[in-house]
């Protein structure tokens, strides 16, 4: 058991009292300075039949730190009184850059855009920033356009610059918030909240997807590393702040100025808080941990003064919060008092239940202000003004969301703005990744790391000998960077693709070379000189939303090569010292039973430096900056130990909340427990053919003409006519693939059968696509059917061929195909069955490696099809 410090117990205990007696909002009182001491009446004794039922006298009174204003509230009544229907309902309506043009914004008088995390200027990830201003200009000029006949009413831009302007080559990369979380420095989160406002403007845009104040209480969940902390009252320490950096202070000189960008507090609410951390699904709590865990960063967060927030993709007990009414209306406008607008999220209101992406006047009569609709902008456009004259949305609601969008650009100063390049920070480029950022987010990596383990004080190191780095996460700057990162998933991008930041690699070598030592990089260990000591830098892969969500909290299931490079540079004689990259907290105590220091790093971003200007020493022998990370989620014992968080019954993590060891600290440990917990195989969310195997759950099945279903176990399985024949081979390693001849003799199939229909509903809400890594041998001589099957009759089939046709023969090759072609080609993705079936009539050799979803960014072609 490692040693627990004093601090972290007082804030465990306090914690546990505020989860203990709900009916106080104590919590919410301890800290963060904007936060008020809120005394809420303990709920009524609710009726049974009405489990659901919400009372908004229990939610927190807050007062809106904005004064009404009458000349603004004129101009709006002299701007609406001028506005038709369909001009006032295109102010409600969001569309992504993907999907809708400038001309279309002209035309249909649209409120706002968005760039979503894999929509970028003329489709390039790597767009340079002069593509995204140019860009934010032709919507801007779009929206003012005379000749469209409208108000001319400035469109207001959004993205996800969630740790800084992460989508924009070039911007400062700031630590992703489960690292931020561990500085416990809100003044810090203000800093940084201000240099994401500016370099964001530099690209034109005048409103952040953030923060997020989600607090993940299952650290499955893909999204974890989007918050702070498992504990409420840190989330709540930082919300309000980073709001300040983002927008400026209420009643304070530059507020929401043309430094500043409006915030979106997200995902109101309960989105950390879904079984089994599933993204997207259920939150199934009572009304009083809803407001004291899951919603605790939304008071401190309107009290700043937030200008939107944005709903949630969960459901709250079986009810989306894009539809919940009590929860938008009454709870956040009526007794929060918060005066901005709600935002929905990407066709977040295609779950209410009733609606479809194109249609859904429930969502808005809910209180959704806005609905972000990226690809389906056009269908809510015209369902919602037909609603609005059919009478299913009074007047009276699309009033008072205008009213609200509007105050907010106008507060925003938008429309004596002009376009985005001729502001203030319009088109000024060398901000973004500017030295005095980086120091700020330097100065963030260096507090949020976390040391578990530091045996004989093998830390802090000399800088003057020889030192290895070794592991993937070396010097691969996507990888330390994480998801939200130049696209949505972070994955795909090179090194050229970050101009302004510095791998760990790059900061230990100059450290450890300025003061006279040697360093070398070999990612597999494998040095040329022995070392000293050895740096290892290992982690998760980047991720988003549900392509992260993963089934247990094992490290990498089924792949031991981190645990084995450590073992053998120990096993050497060396030194090792493993600096952990990930969203989350996971299963390691193998991996730190092997190493004599253990270092939770999360995502740190683009300053990978930051990491040598703690591990290091000054030249002279003293300590250049002692850890001061501290754990903001608890880290499990087990990789089972899902819902492991502070406060709850029987918490027994590993390493406590609050844990973090300083250089004074004895971090001996003594060996930690290596059983998992796990039983029987549990296969990643997405991943349904790996290294050559079907994944837990399926099973793969050859069917021809004469003889269907044989089961393919052992290799090579051949169907009795011959028609189809699959071998293993080798692709990366031994037999790490499959070989599928088809001899032409007859139709035949391999399928993948799962043992449940699985719902990929969620996952075609998006770019997702189905990924297979194959290779080609010999030509393609007709119809190549690759399907989705969801039943009897049920399916939907591309043709591979062209796709497969085009590929250079003999090499491995991942091809994409979105799933939303699946659907047009006629599957319902509510209820997958055979996942995919690759079916040929004629001669056809085709090998196999891996089959999972993923999106473009992992896919070297993709294949062309129709999407609706
Ligand atoms: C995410 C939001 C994000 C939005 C726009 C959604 O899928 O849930 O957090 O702001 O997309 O990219
Ligand atoms: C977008 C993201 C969005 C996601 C929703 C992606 O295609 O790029 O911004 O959050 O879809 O599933």
């Amino acid at each position: 058991m490692p040693l627990l410090s004093l601090r972290s117990n007082r804030r465990s205990i306090r914690h546990a009292l505020a989860l203990a007696t709900s009916a106080t909002v104590l919590l919410l009182a301890g800290c963060g300075g904007t936060t008020p001491a809120t005394t809420a009446q303990a709920p009524a004794p609710a009726a049974k039949a009405d489990a659901n039922a919400i009372h908004p006298q229990d939610w927190p009174e807050l007062t809106w730190p904005l004064a009404d204003d009458p000349a603004l509230e004129k101009r709006i009544d002299a701007l609406m009184a001028g506005m038709s229907v369909e001009q006032k309902v295109g102010q409600t309506v969001q569309g992504d850059i993907a999907s809708m043009t400038p001309d279309d914004v002209r035309r249909y008088h649209i409120g706002s855009v968005l760039a979503g995390g894999n929509s970028d200027p003329d489709g390039k990830y790597d767009a340079p920033p002069s593509a995204w201003l140019k860009l934010a200009d032709a919507y801007y000029a779009a929206s003012m356009d005379p000749a469209s006949g409208g108000p001319g009413i400035p469109i207001i831009f959004g993205i996800d610059a969630v740790h800084g302007q992460s989508n924009i080559v070039g911007a400062t990369l700031f630590p992703h918030n489960i690292g931020l979380g561990a500085t416990r420095n809100p003044d810090l989160m203000r800093q940084i909240g201000q240099v994401t406002a500016v370099e964001t403007r530099t690209t034109g845009m005048e409103w952040t997807f953030a923060p997020t104040v989600a607090v993940p209480q299952d650290d499955r969940w893909g999204r974890t590393y989007e918050g702070y902390s498992e504990s409420p009252e840190v989330v709540a320490s930082f919300a309000g702040k980073v709001v300040e950096g983002l927008q400026g202070v209420p009643g304070q000189p530059g507020f929401l100025d043309g430094h500043h960008v409006i915030a979106s507090v997200k995902h109101y609410a309960g989105d950390g808080g879904t079984t089994h951390g599933k993204d997207q699904g259920d939150t199934q709590v009572s009304e009083a941990v809803m407001r004291d865990v899951h919603a605790a960063g939304y008071p401190p967060a309107i009290q700043a003064g937030a200008q939107t927030v944005m709903a949630s993709f969960n459901s709250f007990n079986g009810v989306s919060m894009h539809g919940h009414k009590p929860m938008l209306t009454d709870v956040l406008k009526g007794r929060m008092h918060f005066g901005g607008f709600v935002v929905g999220d990407w066709n977040g209101h295609g779950k209410v239940a009733g609606c479809t992406n194109d249609n859904c006047p429930a969502s808005f009569n809910a209180g959704v202000d806005m609905l972000m609709a990226p690809d389906s902008w056009k269908g809510i456009y015209e369902s919602n003004v037909a609603a609005v004259k059919s009478g299913v949305i009074s007047m009276e609601r699309l009033d008072e969301a205008v009213r609200r969008i509007l105050r907010v650009k106008l507060r925003l100063g938008l429309f004596e703005a002009g376009k985005p390049s001729t502001r203030p920070l319009g088109g000024k480029f060398e901000l973004l990744g500017a030295p005095e950022h980086r120091a700020i987010a330097r100065q963030a990596v260096r507090e949020s790391l976390v040391l578990l383990k530091n045996q004989d004080r093998v830390l802090p190191l000399a800088p003057k000998q020889r030192v290895l780095v070794a592991g993937d996460g070396a010097d691969d700057l996507g990888k330390q960077s994480g998801g939200w990162t130049l696209n949505w998933q972070g994955t795909g991008t090179k090194r050229a693709d970050y101009p302004n930041a510095d791998s760990i690699w790059d900061g230990l070598k100059q450290q450890v070379t300025a003061a006279g030592g040697s360093a070398e990089l070999a990612i597999d260990g494998r040095y040329r000189t022995k070392p000293d000591v050895a740096v290892v830098v290992v982690g998760e892969n980047p991720y988003a939303e549900f392509q992260g969500d993963i089934a247990t909290l094992a490290y990498k299931p089924g792949d031991d090569s981190d645990l084995q490079l450590i073992k053998r540079l120990r096993s050497e004689g060396i030194k090792v010292v493993t600096v952990f990259l990930s969203g989350r907290p996971l299963w390691v105590n193998r991996e730190i039973n092997a190493s004599d220091a253990f270092v939770a790093a999360w995502l740190p971003g683009s300053e990978g430096a930051g990491i040598a200007d703690v591990l290091l020493r000054r030249p002279d022998g003293s300590v250049q900056h002692d850890f001061k990370g501290t754990l903001s989620f608890s880290w499990p014992r087990t990789a089972v130990q899902y819902q492991n968080n502070v406060g709850q019954k029987d918490y027994d993590p590993q390493f406590a909340f609050g844990f973090g060891l300083r250089y004074a600290d004895n971090g001996n440990l003594t060996a930690l427990p290596e059983v998992s917990g796990i039983t029987g195989e549990q296969g990643d969310a997405g991943v349904y053919f790996n290294k050559g195997k079907p994944t837990a759950g399926l099973a793969m099945r050859l069917s021809g003409v004469k003889q269907s279903e044989l089961p393919a176990v052992t290799f090579p399985a051949v169907l009795s006519d011959a028609s189809l024949k699959v071998s293993a081979i080798d692709h990366k390693a031994q037999e790490d693939a499959r070989r599928l001849q088809w001899s032409g003799s007859g139709k035949a199939n391999m399928a993948l059968l799962s043992t449940r229909p699985l719902d990929l509903t969620r996952e075609s809400n998006g770019d997702v696509q189905l990924l297979l890594t194959v290779r080609r041998t010999g030509a393609i001589a007709g119809p190549v059917g690759l399907a989705i099957g969801c039943g009897q009759g049920c399916e939907g089939r591309v043709d591979l061929a062209p796709t497969l046709g085009a590929i250079a023969e003999g090499e491995w090759q991942t091809i994409g195909v979105p799933l939303k072609c699946f659907a047009t080609a006629g599957a319902d993705l509510s209820k997958i069955e055979r996942l995919p079936v690759l079916e040929s009539a004629t001669a056809l050799d085709l090998s196999v490696s891996r089959i999972a979803l993923g999106t473009g960014n992992d896919a070297k072609t993709v294949v062309a099809c129709a999407t609706r």
